[in-house]
């Protein structure tokens, strides 16, 4: 997506070989106009999915997710990461490692929102070892969902997301894919869409 390519170039920092900041557009301050051409996008490229709700986790997947699934005009569930108050009920949950925190988390969607006739597109802001990307898929799993695709709206090509998710025989399409961050320059490949 050129747009975004072009956002990143101007409005992206490189913190480091392995890490971009675009809190002015995408993980802090979010640009609802950017946003909604995303969601446009993904609902474009899976519009032949039969999509029944679209999947993310919190927080900063939860913007390109809702305009997602506005576009597609299904329900959005973000996955939580902290227990909430009042999801008293069944949970579908799963075991997140992060390899930047070297923790694992635990992450959940109530049981009720997704069983065995959906047809889930998970969306997210980043890729990049796919260890959320895992999780959502085996939260759907359990629920004996269906996941027909995972749009993703910047991915580090770089590490080993990708790969896993393909592995895992799940569709990504990427709208910006960067090849490397050395020397504080953004490098990009093609992207999926
Ligand atoms: P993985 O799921 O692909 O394995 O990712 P990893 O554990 O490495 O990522 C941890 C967090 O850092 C995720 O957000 C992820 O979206 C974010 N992240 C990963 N790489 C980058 C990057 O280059 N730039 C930015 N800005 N973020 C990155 P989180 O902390 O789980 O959630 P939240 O920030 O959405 O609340
Ligand atoms: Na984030
Ligand atoms: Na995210």
């Amino acid at each position: 997506m050129e747009e975004l390519v072009r956002r990143i170039q101007e409005e992206g920092n490189v913190l480091s070989e392995g890490v971009l900041k675009v809190d002015r557009f995408i993980t802090h301050q979010v640009d609802p106009k950017l946003m909604e051409q995303i969601g446009s996008r993904f609902a474009e490229v899976f519009s032949q999915k039969n999509i029944t709700k679209v999947v993310t986790i919190e927080s900063s997947g939860i913007a390109p997710a809702i305009y997602t699934a506005q576009s597609l005009a299904t329900p959005m569930i973000f996955a939580r990461k902290e227990k909430s108050l009042t999801m008293d009920e069944e949970l579908l949950t799963s075991s997140v490692y992060s390899f930047t925190k070297q923790l694992a988390s635990t992450i959940s969607i109530s049981r009720k929102f997704l069983n065995e006739q959906d047809h889930v597109l998970i969306v997210d802001d980043f890729l990049a070892n796919g260890q959320a990307a895992k999780g959502l898929i085996e939260l759907c799993q359990q629920a004996g969902a269906q996941v027909e695709g995972i749009g993703i709206v910047i991915e580090k090509s770089f590490q080993t997301g990708r790969q896993l998710l393909e592995d895992m025989d799940v569709p990504v399409v990427s709208l910006a894919r960067i090849d490397s961050l050395k020397e504080g320059e953004v490098s990009f490949k093609q992207a999926d869409a």
